[in-house]
């Protein structure tokens, strides 16, 4: 794994938009692997500024999602789908046909399969962004004893729906399941691109440095299995990997 320490959220996600921008510059049809949730924010903003500098045309780009709340529809503003319209796909000249966020209503098993094909049609993801839970998840994909490969639907942990309260107005309205790209999916891509960001965010990256133990109940563990991983975190967090260990993790 790569490790790229920038100083602030700000300059990580200038470094990880930077990071699309030349996928994008070198094969105008590339297909991006995307995620929601607070971190890669400022990386949409900084893609759509991009855009709007002329610097970078969308046109024939392609993209899937990691995951999608099981029960709000697609107009709901918690849903991944708004998410993505209203943070980067309404700014940018894609076509919305070439977008793909999975459904999390109607039959869930079917609409899961089809987002497991939507990884592998028309090619792979030459990128696929991912955060990180406090508790080690990516995608979807919480600690448990053992982890499903293909795209699935997933029970959320209590401290994913604590944690994802914050855009609620109640706890209770956090959904309870989601349909979620498997590990198998997001490792489908050819490179991955991790960004972590805040304090409550310390324990997963210094999970994922530690050692080279692959465990499921970090399911993040399971990145040192991949070929081509890139991690960004700022300085804040970069205190709580240890450099040498981080060496260790470096050549696996
Ligand atoms: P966050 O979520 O970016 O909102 O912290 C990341 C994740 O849960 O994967």
């Amino acid at each position: 794994m790569e490790l790229i320490v920038t100083q602030n959220y700000k300059q990580s996600c200038q470094k990880a938009a930077n990071m699309i921008k030349d996928i994008i510059v070198q094969k105008n049809d590339a297909k991006l692997g995307l995620a929601t949730g607070s971190t890669p924010i400022g990386v949409y903003q900084r893609l759509v500024r991009l855009h709007q500098a002329n610097e970078l045309d969308f046109s024939k780009v392609r993209t899937v999602n990691l995951d999608e709340y099981v029960g709000l529809s697609s107009d709901h503003p918690q849903s991944y789908r708004y998410f993505m319209d209203k943070h980067l796909f309404d700014h940018i000249n894609i076509h919305k046909d070439n977008t793909f966020v999975v459904s999390g209503m109607g039959d869930l098993a079917s609409n899961a399969l089809q987002l497991d094909r939507m990884i592998y049609q028309g090619g792979v993801p030459d990128l696929q962004l991912l955060g990180i839970g406090s508790n080690g998840h990516i995608g979807f994909n919480e600690p448990a004893d053992t982890l499903i490969a293909e795209s699935h639907l997933e029970q959320l942990s209590e401290s994913t729906i604590q944690a994802n309260a914050r855009f609620f107005d109640k706890a209770e309205q956090v959904p309870t399941q989601a349909i979620t790209m498997g590990i198998k999916g997001i490792f489908a891509a050819r490179k991955i691109l991790l960004l972590a960001t805040g304090i409550e965010k310390k324990q997963a990256v210094s999970n994922l440095f530690q050692d080279s133990v692959i465990c499921p109940h970090n399911p993040s563990s399971f990145l040192k299995l991949h070929a081509n991983v890139t991690v960004i975190i700022d300085s804040q967090l970069a205190q709580h990997v240890d450099p040498q260990k981080h060496t260790i993790c470096y050549a696996c």
